[in-house]
């Protein structure tokens, strides 16, 4: 079932994906590590970036989720798979919106965002541990895409960003580099169950 991941048609892929992950943790913070204790232990709160759009600011605290699936068996190298979900209060309806990851060509640096609909990045918990994993595609090793073994990543960074408006927001470094944008600092990501 994971192959649809990497169909072409990317956004029905998205679609089949987000419909398998039908089952939700109770609601839990994300909170940051870092060796800078400053910002250690600081949780990051769902912020406006547009309408119905929400970014992940340092500081505040929102209720996330992750929706998964029962039935995928636990692969033990990424931990449970699925997709970070936040519910959109407004006036007189709820909404779960799926993170997805937000890219600008010109950076490697890339905003996750909350936006109604069923574009989705696929996250993984090993613990308790965000991380996000590779399944199968891997341009690290010719041919590419040749079936590699699942495997997580941690490049999670807190840095400013503009994604709508400008704020101090986690971010995701696309590849192995360092991020170009040099307000960005590494951090690690950790769920704490409310
Ligand atoms: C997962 O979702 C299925 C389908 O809605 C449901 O039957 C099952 O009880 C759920 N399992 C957990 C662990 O929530
Ligand atoms: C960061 O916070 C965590 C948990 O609160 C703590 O275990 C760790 O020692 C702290 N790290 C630093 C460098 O202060
Ligand atoms: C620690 O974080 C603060 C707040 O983001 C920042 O101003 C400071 O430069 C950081 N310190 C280091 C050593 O990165
Ligand atoms: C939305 O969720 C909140 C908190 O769970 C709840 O109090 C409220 O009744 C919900 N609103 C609707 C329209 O379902
Ligand atoms: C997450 O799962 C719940 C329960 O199945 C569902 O109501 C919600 O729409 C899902 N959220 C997303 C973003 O897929």
């Amino acid at each position: 079932m994971r192959s649809a991941v990497f169909a072409p048609l990317l956004a029905l892929a998205a679609t089949t994906v987000t419909a398998q992950y039908l089952n939700q943790t109770a609601d839990f913070n994300l909170v940051v590590l870092s060796s800078n204790e400053t910002i250690n232990g600081t949780s990051l709160g769902a912020c406006h970036e547009g309408a119905a759009i929400e970014g992940l600011c340092l500081g505040g605290a929102s209720p996330f989720r992750l929706n998964y699936s029962s039935t995928f068996e636990v692969d033990p190298n990424i931990g449970v798979e699925g997709i970070l979900a936040f519910e959109l209060q407004g006036g007189n309806f709820n909404l779960s919106s799926p993170m997805s990851l937000s890219y600008y060509p010109t950076s490697n640096v890339a905003v996750p965002l909350f936006t109604p609909g069923y574009d989705s990045t696929t996250v993984s918990f090993l613990g308790d541990e965000l991380y996000i994993p590779r399944l199968g595609y891997d341009d690290t090793q010719i041919p590419v895409n040749a079936p590699a073994e699942s495997e997580n990543f941690n490049r999670w960074y807190v840095c400013q960003t503009y994604a709508g408006y400008l704020y101090t927001t986690l971010a995701w470094v696309v590849g192995p580099g360092t991020p170009q944008n040099p307000s960005c600092q590494k951090v690690d990501v950790v769920r704490v169950f409310i």
